[in-house]
Order: C-alpha cells, then sequence, then structure tokens
C-alpha cells in the first residue's frame, strides 16, 4: 500500500505519525520505505541521527521532494510491502504529485475549530485528484487530543459526516511523541507498552482496514 500524510498546515503531525506508522508495519515484519517529500527534509534528519547513534534501521528513508514524486514511487513500490510518503506543508505542486502516488491519503488534523478551515486548500486538492483517481481513498486523523478534550469531541463530531470519513484511530497529546522525534527514535523505543505505543498499533490496524 501507498500512504501519503498530507496537510497544507504545517505542525500538524504529518512527519510524527509518518515514521510512527513506518515504524509500525516494520517492525511487524513488512518491507517498508519512507519517502520523505518535505523539501525541510525532517525525515530524512531523524534517519540520518538514527544512523549516527547507531541504532537499528527499521525501514529506508529516501528524499524525494519534486514534482515527478508519483512516477518515481511507482516504480519504489515494486521491492517494498508499504510505502509512506510524508508531505510538505504549503506546496502544491509535490502535493499534487503525492496525491496521484497514493492509494490512501491520512490527513492529520488537530483538535482545534479552526483546523477545519485550514484544511479547506487540502480538500479542494483532493477533490482534484479524484477527477483522474475516483478510487483514492482518504481519511482524516485526529493527532494531538488531550485526555477529554471537549475540542477533540467537538472536532470529531464536526468531521464525523464528512467526506474523507473520521479514521476511528484517534491519536494523543504525548510527550513521549515530541521525545521520539527528537531523539531519532519511536515510541515504542522508549517504552515497550506506553499508550503512544498503543495508539500507533490502533493506527496502524485502522490504515491497513482503510487501504483494502
Ligand atoms: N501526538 C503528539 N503529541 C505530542 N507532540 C506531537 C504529537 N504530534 C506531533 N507532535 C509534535 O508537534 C511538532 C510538529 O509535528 P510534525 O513535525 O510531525 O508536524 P508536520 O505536520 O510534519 O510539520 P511540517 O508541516 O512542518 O512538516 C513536533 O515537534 C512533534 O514532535
Ligand atoms: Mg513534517
Amino acid at each position: 500500500m501507498i500512504v501519503a500524510l498530507l496537510n497544507q498546515k504545517g505542525g500538524v503531525g504529518k512527519t510524527t505519525l509518518a515514521l510512527h506508522l513506518a515504524g509500525e508495519w516494520a517492525r511487524s515484519g513488512a518491507r517498508v520505505l519512507l519517502i520523505d517529500a518535505d523539501p525541510q527534509a525532517s525525515a530524512l534528519d531523524w534517519s540520518e541521527q538514527r544512523s549516527h547513534q547507531g541504532i537499528e534501521r527499521l525501514f529506508g528513508v529516501v528524499g524525494l521532494a519534486r514534482d515527478t514524486l508519483h512516477r518515481e514511487t511507482a516504480e519504489l513500490a515494486r521491492s517494498v510491502d508499504h510505502v509512506v510518503i510524508d508531505g510538505p506543508p504549503r506546496v502544491a505542486g509535490l502535493m499534487r504529485s503525492a496525491l496521484l502516488a497514493a492509494d490512501l491519503v491520512l490527513i492529520p488534523v488537530q483538535p482545534s475549530p479552526l483546523d477545519g478551515w485550514a484544511s479547506a486548500e487540502m480538500l479542494s486538492l483532493l477533490r482534484e485528484a479524484r477527477i483522474f483517481r475516483p478510487d483514492l481513498a482518504a481519511r482524516f486523523v485526529l493527532n494531538r487530543c488531550g485526555p477529554r478534550s471537549i475540542m477533540a469531541r467537538e472536532t470529531s463530531a464536526s468531521l464525523a459526516d464528512q467526506d474523507p470519513p473520521l479514521l476511528p484511530a484517534m491519536i494523543g497529546q504525548r510527550v513521549a511523541f515530541a521525545e521520539a522525534m527528537q531523539h531519532g527514535r519511536l515510541a515504542f523505543e522508549l517504552e515497550q507498552d506506553s499508550p503512544a505505543a498503543r495508539e500507533i498499533g490502533a493506527l496502524a490496524t485502522h490504515v491497513g482496514e482503510a487501504g483494502q
């Protein structure tokens, strides 16, 4: 499966969720490639930090922040089970290319009423891509939810009857995610059975179902 994490809004968790999803699939035995389609190259930085520290390589990370992404991804996907694309904020050309490459688009959003608005441009790019690819699947993923947050409930209520639908797995606001990203690690490597690690396990399961 080729999954792209996309949202034109910056800082919503595209890179965090892309790396964790790739890591979750890799540790269950799948061959995974992560494509860093963001000129800021944060996923590549994470991967370099890992290799400098001699941490085990779970999956390959390549930088492909160019408009030919869709063609190159199809080629690269042949040698692995899953490809995860970490998308850029803002760059529409790259977003279009990622939308042409993907089987499933995940749109991370944070539990704030403003996020619905910020994703409007993302949704119009998705509609445009579906002219060429009517079967392209897409889901919102609610990231950084606080415990019993009213905002999270309101956001999920406002997204419930939308297209794309909301993925049932929600990701909490957890220090483990920020810490892992900073140190070239994944949440399960900091603590095997932490709430963060369990949420990622559930995310991978739901993403697998959504992509079928
Ligand atoms: N669930 C979470 N809990 C705590 N911190 C998080 C969570 N998700 C993301 N973060 C933190 O929020 C910041 C932004 O996340 P991230 O880099 O994944 O977003 P992004 O969408 O890739 O940003 P950009 O658009 O700049 O590429 C990072 O510091 C990350 O560690
Ligand atoms: Mg990013």
